[in-house]
Parts: C-alpha cells; sequence; structure tokens
C-alpha cells in the first residue's frame, strides 16, 4: 500500500497538451456552462485539456476550456506559424479565463496536469461501498465481457477508448496483462484521472470532477464514434436523449432560476421536476444551487440512472423480477441476486404519488415509485385551486385513476390495464431496439417519445387504428366540452364575468391554453364561478395536458370528460 501511495504521490509533471484555437467571434452557449462539461469525449471525462470556447465580449476575451480537476495555465500567441507562446495569468484551477487581449487574432493553448490513472483499487480504502456497488454493474466487466472479447475489442484501440480507463494515455489501459487495473468502465471514465486525489485526499484542488451532465456519459454512449462493424450492438442514448424534452431547463425556467424569487420560489419548487442539479442536490441533502447552476443541466442521464446503485427490486404486480444479466426470474429474498440498469425505480408502482409545492421533498420522496412517475404526477392539483389549471405532468394519476373529479368525488383508483406493464411508462416510452440493417438503425428509447406500437401487438391487432380513433374521439370531445363552456360564458355566467371576461369568464385566472387571453376572473372573482364549472373545467384540462388524448387510460379520460360534460350541461339548462 505504501509502495503504492510513492508511486502515487509522484507529483504530476506538467504536460502541454497542443489544444490551440483562434479568437471567434460572439459567445458559444457552452461558454454560458463554465463549470460543467460542454463537450462529449469518447472514454467520458476528458483526461487532458481541450479548448471549448473562445469569444469575445465586452470585458475582452473569455476562453474556457475542459479536463480533469487541477491547475491549467493559458499560453497566447499572435499566430502560430512562427509560435510565440506567453503565459497569460498565472496556475487556473477554473477552466475559465477572461482577458483583454491586444491582437485581435490570437491563438491560444491550455497546458493541464499529467492525467495520472490509479484504477479503483485505490479508491477503495477510503470511498468502500461506492466501489463495491460500480462494481456490480456492468460498466466494471465492459472489458472482459465474452461478446467485447470475442469481437477483438481486447486488443482494438478504436474500441478500448470507451471500454476501458484511459486508453491511448501514458498511465493509462494498454493490455489486460499489463494493466489489469484499469480494464472496464470505472470511477476514472467519469470523474477524470484520480490518482493524485488519491495520494492527496485533502487536497481541494485535485479532488476529482463529479459531473451530472449528459455529456459525460454521452462521451461513450453515442452511436456516432463506434466503429461500423459493430454498429447493430451500440444504441444512440446520448443522440436521442439530447433531441427530448429532457435534454434542458426550458429557457423561461432557466431565466426565472436565475432571477429575483429563483431561490425562495422557483428553485425550491420547480427545480424539483425541471432541473437535474436542484434534483440531485434533494436526493442527497445538499444545499440547493444557485440560479445559473438551477438552469444548467436538464432531465439528464444521472437523473434517472444512478451510477453508483445496484439496485434489486420487487415487481409489485408479480412479486418476481427478473435479472438483467441473466435473464432468469428472481425472488426479492434471493441474495447475490442483482437487477441493475442503474435506475432509479424502473418497475411499475401502484400507490397513488404526487408531489406538491407544500410538500417537503425528502419527506415525500419514495424510491418506490416508477422513475417516470417521480415528475409525471399532478403535483397536487386540486379542482379549488383557481388561479390556474392543473400542471402539464398527470400522467402517472391518470394512469392510475387516481385524479379528477367525479360524481362521487375524487375517485381512489381506476387503473388503466397500462398501468399494469412490468415497467409501466417505460414499456411504452422507452423502446429499445439492436440494429436491423444500415437503413434500420439502432433505436435507444431515449427520445422517450412512443417509436414503435409493436409492443401494442400483444393485446390490439391494429394499435395504429385504435390510437388514432381514440385520440380523434378525445380531442373533439374536448373542443365539444369547450365549446359548452364558451357557451355558458356567454349565456349564463354572472352578469359582472360575462361583461368583464366574456368567453375567458369560466376560465382560471391565469387562463390554460384552451384559451386565447392571458386574465381570466381574478381570485375574488372565482367565487362567483359555480362549482359545477370549475370541476368541469378541471377534469377537462387534466384530460388535455396529460397529452395522450385518451390513450394512457381511455376508459377514465372518457369518464372525465362525460362527466364534466354533464356539470357544464346541467348549468346550461339552469
Ligand atoms: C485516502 C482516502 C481517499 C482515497 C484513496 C480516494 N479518495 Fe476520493 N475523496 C476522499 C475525500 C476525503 C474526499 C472529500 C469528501 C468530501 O469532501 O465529502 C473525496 C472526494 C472524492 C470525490 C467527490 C468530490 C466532490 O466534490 O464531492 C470523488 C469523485 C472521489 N473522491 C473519487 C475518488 C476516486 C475515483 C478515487 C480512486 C482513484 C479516490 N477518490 C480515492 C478520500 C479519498
Ligand atoms: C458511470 C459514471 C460513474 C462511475 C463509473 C463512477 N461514478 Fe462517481 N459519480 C458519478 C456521477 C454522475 C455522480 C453525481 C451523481 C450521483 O451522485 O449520483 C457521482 C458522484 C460521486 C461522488 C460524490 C458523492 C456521491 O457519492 O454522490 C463520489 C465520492 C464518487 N462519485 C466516487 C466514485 C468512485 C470512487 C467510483 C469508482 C469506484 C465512481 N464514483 C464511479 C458518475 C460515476
Ligand atoms: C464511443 C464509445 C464506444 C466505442 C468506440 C465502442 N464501444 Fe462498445 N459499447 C459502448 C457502450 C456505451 C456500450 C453499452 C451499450 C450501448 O450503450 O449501446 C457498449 C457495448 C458494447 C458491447 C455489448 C456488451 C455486452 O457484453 O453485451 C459490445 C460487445 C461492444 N460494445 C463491443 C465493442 C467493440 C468490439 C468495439 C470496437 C470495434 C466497441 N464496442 C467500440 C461504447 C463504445
Ligand atoms: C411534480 C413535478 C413538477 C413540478 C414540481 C413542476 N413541473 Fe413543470 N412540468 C413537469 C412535467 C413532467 C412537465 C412535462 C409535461 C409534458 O410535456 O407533457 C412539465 C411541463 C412544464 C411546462 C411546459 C408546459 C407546456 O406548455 O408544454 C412549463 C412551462 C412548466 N412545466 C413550468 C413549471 C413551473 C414554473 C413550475 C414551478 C412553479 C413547475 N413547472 C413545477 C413536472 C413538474
Ligand atoms: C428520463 C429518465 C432517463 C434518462 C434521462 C436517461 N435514461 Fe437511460 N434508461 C431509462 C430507462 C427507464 C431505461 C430502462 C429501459 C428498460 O428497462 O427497458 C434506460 C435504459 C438505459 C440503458 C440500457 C440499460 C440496460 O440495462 O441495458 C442505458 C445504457 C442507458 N439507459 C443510458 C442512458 C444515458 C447514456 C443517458 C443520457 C444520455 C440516459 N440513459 C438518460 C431512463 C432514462
Ligand atoms: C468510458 C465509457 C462510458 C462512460 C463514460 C459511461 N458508460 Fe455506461 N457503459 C459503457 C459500456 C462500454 C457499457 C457496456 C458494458 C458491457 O455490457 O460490457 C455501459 C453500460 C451502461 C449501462 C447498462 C449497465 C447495467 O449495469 O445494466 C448503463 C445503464 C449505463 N452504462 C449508464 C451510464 C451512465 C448513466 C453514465 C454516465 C453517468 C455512463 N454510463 C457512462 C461505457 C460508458
Ligand atoms: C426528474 C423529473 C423527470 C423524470 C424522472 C422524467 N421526466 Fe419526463 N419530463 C420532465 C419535464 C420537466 C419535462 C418537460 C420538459 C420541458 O418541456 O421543459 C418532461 C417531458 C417529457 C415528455 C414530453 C416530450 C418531450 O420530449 O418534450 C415525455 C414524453 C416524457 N417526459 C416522458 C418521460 C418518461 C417516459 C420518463 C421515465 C422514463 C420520464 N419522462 C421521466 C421531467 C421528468
Ligand atoms: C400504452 C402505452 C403508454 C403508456 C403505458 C404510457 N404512455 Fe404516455 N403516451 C402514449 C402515447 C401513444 C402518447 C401520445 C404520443 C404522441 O402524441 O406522440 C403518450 C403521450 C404522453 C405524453 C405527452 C407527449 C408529449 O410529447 O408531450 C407524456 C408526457 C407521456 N405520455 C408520459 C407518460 C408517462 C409519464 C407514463 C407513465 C406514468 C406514460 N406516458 C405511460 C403511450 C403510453
Ligand atoms: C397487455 C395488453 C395491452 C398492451 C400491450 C397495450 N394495451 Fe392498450 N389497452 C389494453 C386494454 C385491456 C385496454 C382497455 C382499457 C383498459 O382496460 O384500461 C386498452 C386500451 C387502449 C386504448 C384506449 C381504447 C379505448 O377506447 O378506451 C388505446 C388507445 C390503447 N390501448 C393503445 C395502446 C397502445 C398504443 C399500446 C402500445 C404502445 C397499447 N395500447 C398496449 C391492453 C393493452
Amino acid at each position: 500500500m505504501n509502495s503504492t501511495k510513492a508511486l502515487l504521490a509522484t507529483p504530476g509533471t506538467v504536460l502541454l497538451v497542443a489544444a490551440a484555437g483562434c479568437l471567434l467571434i460572439g459567445w458559444p452557449a457552452s461558454a454560458q456552462d463554465g463549470p460543467h462539461l460542454g463537450i462529449i469525449q469518447p472514454g467520458g471525462m476528458p483526461a487532458w485539456p481541450v479548448i471549448t470556447g473562445i469569444a469575445r465580449d465586452t470585458n475582452g476575451v473569455g476562453v474556457t476550456w475542459d479536463g480533469p480537476s487541477g491547475y491549467y495555465r493559458l499560453f497566447q500567441s499572435p499566430n502560430l506559424r512562427n509560435p510565440n507562446w506567453q503565459p497569460v495569468g498565472g496556475p487556473n484551477p477554473n477552466r475559465i479565463a477572461t482577458l483583454s487581449v491586444a491582437s485581435s487574432n490570437a491563438f491560444f493553448r491550455v497546458s493541464g496536469p499529467a492525467p495520472q490513472f490509479a484504477g479503483s483499487q485505490a479508491c477503495l480504502e477510503c470511498h468502500q461501498d461506492t466501489h463495491d456497488t460500480v462494481m456490480k454493474t456492468r460498466h466494471s466487466s465492459a472489458t472482459i465481457s465474452v461478446t467485447f472479447l470475442a469481437q477483438g475489442g481486447q486488443t482494438n484501440g478504436a474500441c478500448l477508448r470507451c471500454h476501458s480507463v484511459g486508453n491511448g494515455l501514458p498511465t493509462g489501459f494498454s493490455l489486460l496483462s499489463v494493466t489489469p487495473q484499469l480494464a472496464g468502465v470505472q470511477c476514472e471514465n467519469c470523474h477524470g484521472p484520480a490518482a493524485n486525489h488519491a495520494a492527496n485526499p485533502d487536497d481541494p484542488t485535485v479532488r476529482p470532477r463529479v459531473e451530472l451532465a449528459a455529456t459525460v456519459c454521452g462521451g461513450c454512449h453515442n452511436a456516432s464514434w463506434v466503429p461500423a462493424a459493430v454498429a447493430a450492438s451500440h444504441r444512440p442514448y446520448y443522440e436521442e436523449w439530447n433531441t427530448s424534452g429532457h435534454r434542458a431547463v426550458r429557457t423561461e425556467l432557466q431565466a426565472d432560476f436565475a432571477g429575483s424569487q429563483g431561490a425562495t420560489v422557483y428553485i425550491p419548487s420547480c427545480g424539483r421536476c425541471h432541473s437535474g442539479t436542484v434534483r440531485e442536490s434533494l436526493l442527497e441533502h445538499e444545499p440547493l444551487p444557485d440560479g445559473h447552476e438551477a438552469g444548467a443541466v436538464g432531465i439528464a442521464c444521472a437523473t434517472c440512472h444512478d451510477p453508483h446503485q445496484e439496485y434489486a427490486h420487487t415487481n409489485v404486480l408479480s412479486g418476481l423480477m427478473t435479472n438483467e444479466l441473466t435473464g432468469a426470474i428472481i425472488t426479492n429474498n434471493q441474495l447475490g441476486m442483482i437487477y441493475t440498469n442503474q435506475l432509479r425505480y424502473p418497475l411499475a408502482s401502484t400507490n397513488d404519488y404526487f408531489l406538491s409545492t407544500s410538500d417537503v421533498f425528502t419527506n415525500k420522496y419514495d424510491p418506490d415509485i416508477n422513475v417516470c412517475a417521480q415528475c409525471h404526477n399532478h403535483r397536487g392539483a386540486a379542482w379549488s385551486s383557481s388561479s390556474r389549471a392543473p400542471h402539464h405532468s398527470p400522467q402517472y394519476n391518470m394512469l392510475l385513476g387516481t385524479v379528477g373529479e367525479l360524481d362521487l368525488g375524487t375517485p381512489s383508483n381506476r387503473p388503466a390495464s397500462h398501468a399494469l406493464f412490468e415497467k409501466q411508462c417505460v414499456r411504452c416510452h422507452v423502446q429499445a431496439a439492436d440494429a436491423v440493417s444500415a437503413t434500420q438503425p439502432a433505436v435507444s428509447g431515449h427520445s422517450f417519445q412512443v417509436q414503435s406500437f409493436d409492443t401494442c401487438r400483444e393485446c390490439h391487432p391494429q394499435p395504429e387504428l385504435l390510437v388514432q380513433f381514440t385520440t380523434t374521439a378525445v380531442s373533439n370531445q374536448i373542443q365539444f366540452v369547450k365549446g359548452l363552456l364558451d357557451q355558458w360564458a356567454a349565456t349564463k355566467a354572472p352578469e359582472a364575468l360575462r361583461t368583464k371576461y366574456g368567453a375567458l369568464a369560466w376560465e382560471y385566472t391565469n387562463p390554460g391554453d384552451l384559451s386565447a387571453g392571458t386574465a381570466g376572473p381574478s381570485s375574488s372573482e372565482q367565487t362567483l364561478i359555480p362549482v359545477n364549472i370549475q370541476k368541469a373545467r378541471f377534469d377537462l384540462y387534466l384530460v388535455l395536458y396529460d397529452g395522450s388524448y385518451g390513450v394512457h387510460n381511455g376508459p377514465y379520460a372518457i369518464t372525465l370528460l362525460d362527466t364534466a360534460q354533464n356539470w357544464v350541461q346541467e348549468e346550461l339548462n339552469q
């Protein structure tokens, strides 16, 4: 142990990596992401400095680069033909520098710490729990899996950069017989070279980066950089995720997070579902991030996956679970069996769940709720709230039939047959497939859209037609009930509302998407709206904002709309 320590403690010589770039105009978007990994690199966390942005702003020129934690130095030269590299500023641990330059076309390069890899054995001493769980994921066997060996991966650099630690670098993986400690995907793929940290754990400047952004996983989990011969077994996780609504915090919320009510309102209440960094802080019981940081990472890979976890879940529907590695069906108390795709609860859950603004996250958090339902729940929506329509996220409760108003009040449970799939939402929204041919490439399911109806054919002979029929019928009924509400507004609404708000007389104070206009009856005027109308608009918006137009829970959606229709009709008949 001591000799390893002595070896690890050898101070990393400063390695010059020629990452030169020329001054461009305008800030690239990535420059805003200063501390986050702004690029994807095969192998995960880059082990060497890479310049990610050079741009002029009002203060001068901003240069950003990426690489592992440690000290860097920035150099500039007026040209490349006859370079005269001059240091700019002193050693810099921040991976961002702003300088005022004289020359309008300066070139820059960055030198950084030499990558010193240690291998996860060196982390054991202090991070035993993490080490033990990471070793049980498929990451740890990425160099030695039977298929990888069969495909010649073990001696192919084009494969090893994603299937081992630091391949191609002096202290990285070379051959299994020479560097067995660096085989597989390990800590240092995601955290950067960490030998200096292992030797000097108290030195904050070499503490490995903890990166939540999807770029760290995306460097390997993409189909773009994989040799064509093995494209069939590699799925475009990063590419598809990058097209989804999960990829980033929506722009207006980024502004809200950074605004004056960010820390008091938006970050704690909206951030729990809309921001990867806020959610991570809540899950880890850490202080909430600031406004910029809260807006920096969307629903990233590590928001749904937990790279440090092995989970053994019981399928609530059958009491059984399947070991992903062997395909064997196992029972919960069978020791040594692991179900891991590093996910925070991949299976179905059937108990009602929602997270309202007033809920303390840690009191309400339930790790046994389906991963999608953790956020796609009704958020505490109630017919009696009059300021705005229920949120766009009631999918889980719609699936279970636990939100909405019926004649007898809020139903306790009207689950769709679709709620009883083993993986619930995932069966329809996360459908992965290997490549079939060049024109039918692999799919990862990470656009989270319903990309194929094949899975439906087990129960519906013509799912496309059924979907078309159902969504058309539900859309039409939504418009019909909306028309009745407009009719009520025009003919039956109390005079005060009718004259002041016209067709908006039935709406929320902040009208929903069914109406044009921005101001409905004020909160005091809302009491003039009959309860029947308030309940009807609530049901109507639940079905609309569920977004599936009756696919999730067809019979229940229709029941809600029928009930709403009857209530409005009653008011019209008065
Ligand atoms: C001798 C003990 C020791 C060893 C060996 C060690 N670490 Fe650490 N590590 C620490 C301490 C102490 C911290 C700081 C913990 C804290 O601040 O909460 C830390 C923090 C970290 C962090 C989190 C940094 C952060 O900002 O939260 C990462 C990632 C990490 N270590 C990775 C590694 C890896 C990878 C290895 C193996 C190559 C390793 N460590 C080996 C003691 C060690
Ligand atoms: C596949 C990528 C990946 C691998 C492999 C990995 N980590 Fe992490 N690690 C992360 C991410 C992402 C986070 C932040 C999110 C989280 O905590 O779940 C993190 C967080 C950490 C933290 C911060 C505190 C904590 O526990 O959340 C430490 C310490 C850490 N990792 C150490 C290690 C060590 C040691 C290993 C190897 C035994 C390792 N990690 C392997 C991705 C990885
Ligand atoms: C850009 C990074 C990258 C490169 C390059 C790469 N892989 Fe992979 N490989 C992955 C990832 C990530 C996975 C996990 C599955 C996925 O994400 O599609 C994987 C999975 C695999 C698997 C499935 C593992 C198993 O045991 O079933 C095999 C086999 C494999 N790769 C072989 C290769 C071979 C052979 C090469 C080189 C010809 C290669 N890979 C190059 C990233 C890469
Ligand atoms: C319980 C989790 C949760 C909370 C808390 C939450 N949201 Fe959402 N929100 C979602 C989900 C899930 C969607 C996506 C629904 C969809 O695309 O159908 C969404 C969608 C949105 C949309 C897009 C609606 C549209 O027009 O498509 C906006 C805007 C939004 N949320 C704003 C907010 C604000 C502002 C807050 C805080 C006051 C907030 N959200 C709190 C889960 C939540
Ligand atoms: C919104 C949640 C969510 C996000 C974000 C997400 N995933 Fe997934 N991922 C899932 C679910 C759910 C599954 C399981 C699908 C299944 O079991 O059929 C999965 C499966 C996977 C698998 C296959 C696991 C296995 O056991 O074969 C990989 C690899 C993966 N995801 C990588 C990624 C990467 C890389 C990212 C980021 C670019 C990412 N995921 C982002 C939810 C997510
Ligand atoms: C250095 C490249 C690399 C990085 C970085 C990386 N992965 Fe992987 N990942 C792989 C490879 C290769 C496999 C397949 C290993 C095998 O099956 O042999 C894999 C497998 C997986 C699986 C299936 C594992 C299981 O246990 O069932 C998941 C899920 C996954 N990765 C998620 C992530 C997430 C999330 C991140 C980022 C936090 C990440 N990976 C970062 C290369 C990488
Ligand atoms: C951490 C919270 C969170 C989790 C977990 C989550 N989502 Fe989302 N999802 C959101 C938010 C927030 C949005 C809205 C993003 C926006 O429009 O700003 C969203 C949007 C969507 C959309 C709308 C389509 C799109 O691309 O805009 C779909 C579909 C979706 N999610 C499906 C899923 C599925 C399936 C899962 C589980 C595998 C899942 N989500 C897990 C928060 C989450
Ligand atoms: C039976 C398959 C199925 C199941 C199960 C399912 N969905 Fe859907 N979902 C659909 C279909 C089909 C649509 C309509 C898609 C479209 O319009 O492209 C949809 C629409 C949506 C939308 C709105 C789409 C958008 O782009 O804004 C969201 C969000 C969503 N589902 C999330 C979920 C969540 C979360 C779950 C689990 C609680 C779930 N779904 C369960 C099939 C399903
Ligand atoms: C395991 C069987 C099963 C699978 C798989 C399945 N469904 Fe269903 N689906 C049902 C049943 C049963 C109903 C009747 C309503 C109920 O029981 O909730 C239904 C109802 C529906 C409805 C509403 C019809 C109505 O008039 O109420 C639509 C639309 C629908 N499914 C679409 C899909 C789509 C799209 C998929 C695949 C993405 C799918 N289903 C997969 C069993 C299934």
